[in-house]
């Protein structure tokens, strides 16, 4: 089939210029504009990346117009019904499902990377009791390069390897101490008994005076949050991760990046934001000020868990989540769970509104997650560290596809400059 091409043409008489079109499995063609600069001396402007492609990738796609993911071919659907975290971590690093031994290795191999450096304990005290638990992921997360250098040669596939499993081993781990200290109650070691999700929970709630008991409704809850949140292309802490990754940056450092983009709240603390929203509403009968406000962009008032740059349609991370939200309400005898409601009747105003109609502005994954986290007793502030420890795994793949990458180059944008030209330096005597 011949080339497709992309013609660009100019109003000012400069020639017009073939760019080839790059066609990918699925999703929209991707006009390649690398040469533009050196055959113009023209740049592109594209703040936000609204319509740049900026990597090749075969992990998760999107379609955001019809509400599809998929993590390596596989609907998120039929991925979040069957699979356990750890095997969708293994399908999302390797590209492939896991068979049986398959999966069983890597379940071993995680397992037995979930302790931390005992030096790392120590590293926590320097921390206020009161800080967020995303400020003390990301300097934690930073200092394991400073704890394991033998596998920071980014350039040798088994160094890559290693410091793989050893972030997705140890995040659990890591997570939980933060929250550990937060409450001044001890560190508890890892259990490799224990499923990777258990491990997580009775490092969390467990204590050296009580035995701890998984509840498998629970556990089934948190393992499937884990997978909705493992990958998610291109998104802000993605970039970030690979955006650092690409200055050849060790992954320890490269995930920190990832963390302290993910914190914010136009992207991973929107859940935090979402139970905080909640709380300020209140009342179902103030949901109807409460959209006045926001429709009025009145102190930047937003629908906190609607939205998204992707999706134009519902989140299918959403629906799954508010089903599970379901289930765990139902396990824990909380049916008549007064945020639920809430967010429920929150959700119908918004869907049947104009304003939101028009925007195509739906639920997406934060909406209902902060409820469930809640429902499992998990503090507020800790929602956006949770998200970040299953992130992990995708932020790993996406960054271990970069270095693998052929076409990969340090990342350097470049502007459109509207400041000062050339002006002559005025000596403070003669400054008026
Ligand atoms: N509430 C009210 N208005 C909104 C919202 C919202 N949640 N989201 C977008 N809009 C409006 C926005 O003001 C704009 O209106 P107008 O055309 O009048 O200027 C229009 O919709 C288009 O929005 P945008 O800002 O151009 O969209 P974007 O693609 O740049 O932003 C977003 C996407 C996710 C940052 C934004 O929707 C948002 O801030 N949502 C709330 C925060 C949130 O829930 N974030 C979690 C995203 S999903 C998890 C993740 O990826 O981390």
């Amino acid at each position: 089939m011949a080339e497709k091409l992309a013609t660009l043409s100019f109003s000012d008489g400069t020639p017009s210029i073939d760019f080839p079109v790059l066609t990918g499995s699925v999703g929209p063609d991707v006009i390649d504009v690398r040469a533009l600069y050196a055959k113009t001396g023209k740049f592109t402007y594209d703040p936000g990346f609204m319509s740049t492609a900026s990597c090749r990738s075969n992990i998760t796609y999107i379609d955001g117009d019809q509400g599809i993911l998929q993590y390596r071919g596989y609907p998120i659907e039929q991925i979040a019904e069957d699979c356990s975290f750890l095997e969708v971590a293994y399908l999302i690093m390797n590209g492939e499902l896991p068979n049986q031994k398959q999966l069983g290795e890597f379940v071993d191999i995680v397992t037995h990377h979930t302790m931390v450096h005992e030096q790392l304990m120590r590293f926590y005290s320097g921390f206020r009791r009161d800080a967020h638990p995303m400020a003390v992921l990301c300097g934690v997360v930073g200092a394991l390069s400073a704890f394991y250098h033998d596998s920071i040669n980014i350039h040798d596939a088994r160094s890559r390897e290693i410091s793989a499993f050893r972030l997705i081993a140890k995040l659990p781990t890591i997570t939980a101490m933060t929250y550990k200290y937060t409450t001044g109650q001890p560190f508890m070691y890892p259990k490799n008994a224990l499923s990777y999700v258990d491990n997580f929970l009775y490092m969390m709630f467990g204590t050296p005076c009580e035995e701890y008991k998984p509840n498998p409704t629970l556990s089934r809850a948190m393992d499937r949050i884990l997978i909705l949140h493992a990958d998610h292309e291109q998104n802000a802490s993605t970039s970030t991760v690979r955006l650092a990754g690409s200055t050849g940056a060790n992954p320890f450092a490269c995930i920190s990046a990832g963390i302290a983009s993910l914190w914010g709240p136009a992207h991973g603390g929107a859940n935090e934001a979402v139970l905080k929203m909640l709380a300020e509403i209140e009342d179902a009968k103030n949901i109807p000020a409460f959209i006045k406000r926001v429709k009025d962009k009145d102190g930047h008032a937003m629908l906190m868990g609607f939205g998204h740059r992707v999706y134009k349609n519902y989140d299918p991370r959403a629906k799954i989540i508010q089903k599970t939200c379901h289930e765990v309400l139902e396990e824990l005898d909380l049916k008549d769970d007064k945020l639920f409601k809430l967010a429920m009747a929150l959700e119908k105003v918004a869907l049947e509104d104009e304003y939101f109609v028009k925007r195509k502005l739906y639920p997406n994954v934060d909406f209902y997650s902060g409820i469930v986290y809640k429902a499992l007793g998990i503090p507020v502030a800790m929602f956006t560290a949770i998200f970040a420890l299953a992130r992990t795994v995708g932020w790993i793949a996406q960054w271990n596809e970069l270095i693998s990458d052929p076409d990969q180059k340090i990342g350097r944008p470049r502007q459109l400059f509207t400041g000062a030209a050339r002006r002559e330096f005025v000596p403070m005597a003669k400054r008026k």
